[in-house]
């Protein structure tokens, strides 16, 4: 089977309602490579532990003709550089804010314990201040994100760049027959769209409650790029970066997408898919085979009938490509049962700003979970099927399975696949098997990320039934 649709109503997607922006290339821009950012280099790497030092700063960046942009970015200007980790491994990082305002490092993500390691709105570094974090990752392979998260700032601070992609490896990556060769075959996509004035960012300027949508493309940081390939296999992986804009991928020529990964795993089985939404805050991971090209021919990637990246196919030239056939297998998801004593949660996502109708407060705990319990929450977009919006419901800490839509079997590049973050539909209900790997205070909150500062975000404490009294520091909006 190929799929052939993105499994959401072309209604809820609207282009023409909600402060919809399409997207436009400014004169002047000309095509150019693909930034593909470097991978980070540790500090130290001593037996299973691994060391990073990431700082915010302040850069300037060259996306248009002429002045240069101020962004922000991680050990880079704009976005930042790839922090490649192993599952097992112990990773010690080093935080330093050179920023001139406050920030946070959250894990998109990554399991690890809340919610100071986790990165959320509970973890402030000050500007000059440095901080030492540490976790053992114990996740499959899969790109993860590290972004700012300072409440209720989060969009502006994302929208200035602090974005990177963290990935994870494992053994069952390494034997997988699929492109790994970074930069060459395999690509990170961090798609992300802004809008510039006199080539600067003003975040306040654009500022809409709904979201905000950027006029302009910026992928990788470029605005109209292109990418080398040859006659082969292309990973790519897709980050959905964008504040508000859900990105709707197909490829010119109708060639096919082989998904092969979600949020936070592979999927059990590859599927052959056309088209693939992505919202805010989702990655998706896909090989494309360039086999039926030549060199000379160009094939090019688009969200709806606008064109974002363009692939050059050159003649086949590296050795080390893999070029096996996909076993019909290429995970083994773990589906716990769902704990018989817990009624299932309800979550509705109100609005545009409030969760279980209440907007977000930094020192109210939303609900309490046990660790490892595991439990059905059934999220519910509140918003009229009439009038509303896809909403991206996004949880810190924990990965979930997608049990149903509606009472209905999920998009089939939801099922057996790990993800943090889930596209609801107005008036849908999606059910989630929920359970946490670690304990401390969590988000979950809707990922437009305008929505989320204006309020749609709760927080869940996550309770070691050996230490069950353990309370958490939370920050209020008065010491923040
Ligand atoms: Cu991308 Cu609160 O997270
Ligand atoms: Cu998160
Ligand atoms: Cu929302």
């Amino acid at each position: 089977t190929v799929y052939e649709n993105y499994f959401y109503s072309e209604h809820d997607f609207d282009k023409e309602h909600m402060g919809y922006k399409p997207l436009s290339i400014p004169e002047g821009v000309e095509a150019a490579p693909l930034p593909v950012p470097p991978v980070l280099k540790p500090d130290k790497l001593e037996g299973n532990d691994i060391y990073y030092t990431i700082e915010a700063q302040v850069g300037e960046s060259q996306i248009l003709p002429g002045k240069k942009t101020t962004t922000w970015g991680y050990n880079a200007p704009l976005l930042g550089q790839t922090m490649v980790v192993k599952t097992g491994q112990r990773v010690h990082v080093h935080l330093k804010n050179s920023l001139p305002v406050l920030t946070s490092f959250h894990w998109h993500g990554m399991e690890v314990p809340g919610p100071i390691t986790d990165g959320g709105c509970h973890a402030p570094v000050y500007p000059g201040e440095e901080k030492d974090i540490e976790f053992t990752v114990k996740q499959p392979a899969a790109l993860t994100w590290l972004h700012a998260h300072p409440c209720p700032s989060t969009a502006m601070q994302v929208w200035m760049g602090l974005a990177m992609g963290v990935v994870v490896t494992d053994d069952n990556e390494a034997r997988l027959p699929i492109p790994k060769n970074y930069g060459v075959d395999e690509f990170p996509i961090i798609l992300q769209d802004r809008t510039f004035h006199d080539n600067q960012l003003d975040y306040r300027q654009d500022y809409d409650p709904m979201g905000v949508f950027g006029e302009v493309p910026l992928i990788n940081g470029a605005v109209k790029p292109f990418v080398d390939v040859t006659t082969r296999k292309v990973r790519l992986l897709f980050l959905g970066g964008s504040d508000r804009r859900e990105w709707r991928l197909h490829f010119e020529h109708d060639l096919t997408m082989t998904q092969i990964g979600g949020d936070d795993s592979f999927l059990r089985h590859p599927i052959d898919v056309k088209k693939l939404l992505i919202g805010p805050g989702e990655r998706q991971q896909v090989i494309v085979d360039f086999k039926d090209f030549k060199p000379g021919d160009t094939v090019a990637l688009y969200t709806d009938d606008f064109k974002l990246v363009e692939f050059r196919i050159h003649e086949f030239a590296h050795t080390d490509a893999d070029d096996k056939e996909l076993p019909f297998n290429i995970f083994t998801p773990e589906d716990p049962d769902v704990n018989p004593d817990m009624p299932v949660r309800h979550v509705t996502m109100d609005d545009h700003d409030k969760i279980n109708g209440l907007r977000f407060s930094m020192e109210r705990i939303d609900m309490e979970q046990e660790l490892n319990s595991v439990e059905y929450w059934d999220i519910t977009n509140t918003n009229s099927s009439a009038a509303g919006m896809l909403h991206p419901f996004h949880i810190h800490g924990a990965h979930f399975l997608v049990v149903s839509r509606n009472g209905q079997k999920p998009n089939p590049n939801e099922i057996n696949v790990y993800k943090d973050t889930v596209e609801v539909g107005p008036g849908e209900t999606v059910r989630l098997k929920v359970y946490f790997q670690n304990p401390g205070v969590f988000m979950y909150h809707c990922h437009i990320i305008e929505h989320e500062d204006a309020g749609m975000m709760a927080q869940i404490k996550i309770v070691d039934p050996k230490d069950p009294d353990k309370e958490y520091k939370l920050m209020d909006m008065e010491t923040i």
